[in-house]
């Protein structure tokens, strides 16, 4: 059984209750799709309720307790020690298009460090939950980052920049080496879960730059607490506030560290 301490216990109950929404909002996308106007307000909509759902239900539990949110940003409570990181929807591209691929992910900080982590995707009910120290788990499985050693064999995940975003002439230079050397490349649109992946073995590392705290803070503690490396894209500490990450197991860690950075912009 997964070690639940008393906050993670508030963070999986308050990922469980808006994940019923999502589900809601989910079953309505199909019809929407097909109307002139598209979902893509209703989404905003389902995001925003979500997230009030979410910050109600922990600050009822956790009055004080300070937040970074995606849509809201900063909400400075009384307790400065405390912060809940969230991300009420990761994954908007796949929702508003009807894939089944997105997550509610949700970390708490205490003076400044990761120490619990929730990500939850409500379609097909996967709660990946980690406390700092006590491992990461699936359910109620424990969680292990996958054990191969040669990058031959490996698989690959990544974030592809879209448009908006900055750097595609710099993806194009990181994949090449990456695709050339390993057993594939893959692009699901949920940061939140490629991690959890990576520390459910899935997958067997994660690239991306660019990311916000909210896509990728729960997901590092996950790692972490399955045994796996996580980085920034220099190799340092800063995942968490830059924004570019590397996560994989202490063997391939430094190979693919090193393609990304041998790559011409790296
Ligand atoms: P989001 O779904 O919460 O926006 C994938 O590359 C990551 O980038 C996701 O975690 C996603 O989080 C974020 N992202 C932000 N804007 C995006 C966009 N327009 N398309 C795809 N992903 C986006
Ligand atoms: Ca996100």
């Amino acid at each position: 059984m997964p070690y639940l301490s008393p906050a993670l216990n508030v963070m999986t109950t308050a990922a469980r209750k808006a994940g019923r929404g999502l589900i809601r909002d989910f079953g309505e996308i199909e019809n929407l799709q097909v109307s002139l106007k598209g979902p893509a307000d209703f989404v905003s909509t389902a995001d925003e309720r979500t997230e009030r759902i979410l910050v109600q239900e922990l600050s009822k539990a956790r009055p004080g307790y300070s937040f970074l949110v995606e849509e809201t940003g900063v909400i400075e409570g009384r307790d400065k020690t405390h912060r809940f990181i969230i991300d009420p929807l990761d994954g908007t591209t796949n929702f508003l298009h009807g894939i089944p691929h997105f997550a509610i992910s949700i970390a708490l900080e205490r003076e400044g460090v990761l120490v619990s982590a929730v990500v939850y995707n409500p379609i097909i009910d996967e709660l990946f939950t980690a406390e700092r120290s006590h491992g990461a788990y699936l359910n109620n499985k424990r969680l292990r980052v996958a054990a191969r050693k040669s990058l031959n064999e490996s698989l690959i995940a990544t974030g592809i920049p879209f448009r908006g975003r900055g750097g595609h002439e710099q993806f194009r230079e990181e994949l090449a080496p990456i695709m050339a050397s390993t057993a594939g490349v893959r692009r699901f649109g949920s940061a939140a879960l490629d991690l959890a992946w990576v520390a459910a073995g899935r997958f067997d590392a994660f690239w991306e730059r660019g990311l916000a705290p909210w896509d990728v803070a729960a997901g590092i503690l996950l790692v972490r607490e399955a045994g796996g490396v996580v980085s920034d894209l220099a190799g340092g500490e800063r995942a968490l506030e830059s924004g570019d990450i590397l996560v994989a197991n202490d063997t391939l860690h430094p190979h693919l560290l090193k393609l990304l950075r041998t790559s011409p912009r790296g």
